[in-house]
């Protein structure tokens, strides 16, 4: 399947620097940088001999590599100086690594996945259904990535944190629907106070996961058993360090409802290790 046309977030924007940093998209290694109040990213290897560009310097806003002196222009990946080259040479035009068309969204960096120009497409919205109340949430979570994706569509109660309602893990509506693009499942939920107290035969409210087969998107809907919305949430995932990775919902919730508590879809702060062990890779194996 084409990649091409995907955005993927990389980077909390708060990590984000006039210093050079490697960042990881879709296997490929990349170096961003905040230039001139813009970021910038190129492929993370030089053109000369292969060097890393991450551990370059940023001078007079290029990307300098740190082993031949090679300088790169972050909006179009071409070299523009190689400084042992004559006077009367010319850097050839053909010199140059790919760049990345690089989105600011959220509070998070985005690179769309076609190297080289601007996106096609527009960027798909993340503005939170209207439904009243704005929410917004975001945890800076000690797990890794992928894995935290894993886990809010194998066991979404242990990623997130709907005040009021537990979600049973085990108790899938049908089997989740996939596509190209999007990985679809329905969970059935409970009052929290229910929450341990044997099986349950009748399950109040539903969430349902819509994950971007690639990216680390995700919509999330909480809904009665009657079909009425009470809160919605895009959730953004993206990798820190190799181990941790931060967390964003944005999203908003239905106005509160006589005595009862307004809910509304947050994120956890701790992933508690043995669920998380004993979560079963049923659903996220379609990301694979
Ligand atoms: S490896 Fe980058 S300039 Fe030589």
């Amino acid at each position: 399947m084409t990649m091409r046309g995907f955005r993927h977030q990389v980077a909390n924007l708060s990590y984000v620097s006039d210093k050079s940093m490697q960042v990881t998209s879709l296997d490929q290694h990349l170096v961003l940088a905040r230039i001139k109040g813009r970021e910038e990213a190129l492929a993370d290897r030089c053109a000369n001999r292969g060097a890393a560009l991450s551990v370059c310097m940023i001078v007079d806003g290029q990307f300098e590599c740190p082993y031949h002196g090679w300088r790169y222009e972050g909006r179009n990946g071409r070299c523009m100086i190689i400084p042992n080259l004559s006077k009367e040479e010319r850097v050839p035009k053909t010199y140059r690594v790919p760049a990345y068309a690089v989105e600011e969204s959220d509070g998070f960096i985005h690179i769309w996945s076609q190297g080289d120009g601007a996106p096609e497409t527009a960027s798909p919205s993340l503005a939170p259904d209207a439904l009243g109340p704005e929410t917004r949430d975001a945890a800076l979570i000690a797990y890794p990535y992928q894995a935290c994706i894993d886990l809010l569509l194998d066991a979404p109660d242990i990623i997130l944190n709907i005040p009021g309602v537990a979600i049973v893990n085990q108790h899938r509506f049908g089997d989740p629907s996939c596509t190209a693009d999007e990985i679809d499942v329905r969970y059935a939920a409970i009052p929290a106070s229910r929450r341990g107290k044997g099986l349950a035969s009748d399950y109040p409210f539903q969430v349902r996961i819509r994950a971007a087969a690639h990216g680390g998107n995700a919509h999330v809907l909480l809904t009665r058993d009657n079909g009425n919305t009470v809160a919605a949430a895009h959730m953004t995932f993206a990798p820190v360090r190799r181990t941790l990775c931060t967390i964003l919902a944005y999203g908003s919730r239905t106005e509160q409802q006589g005595s009862e508590r307004p809910m509304h879809i947050g994120i956890k702060r701790v992933i508690d290790p043995t669920a998380a062990r004993d979560a079963v890779d049923y659903v996220s194996r379609f990301l694979k």
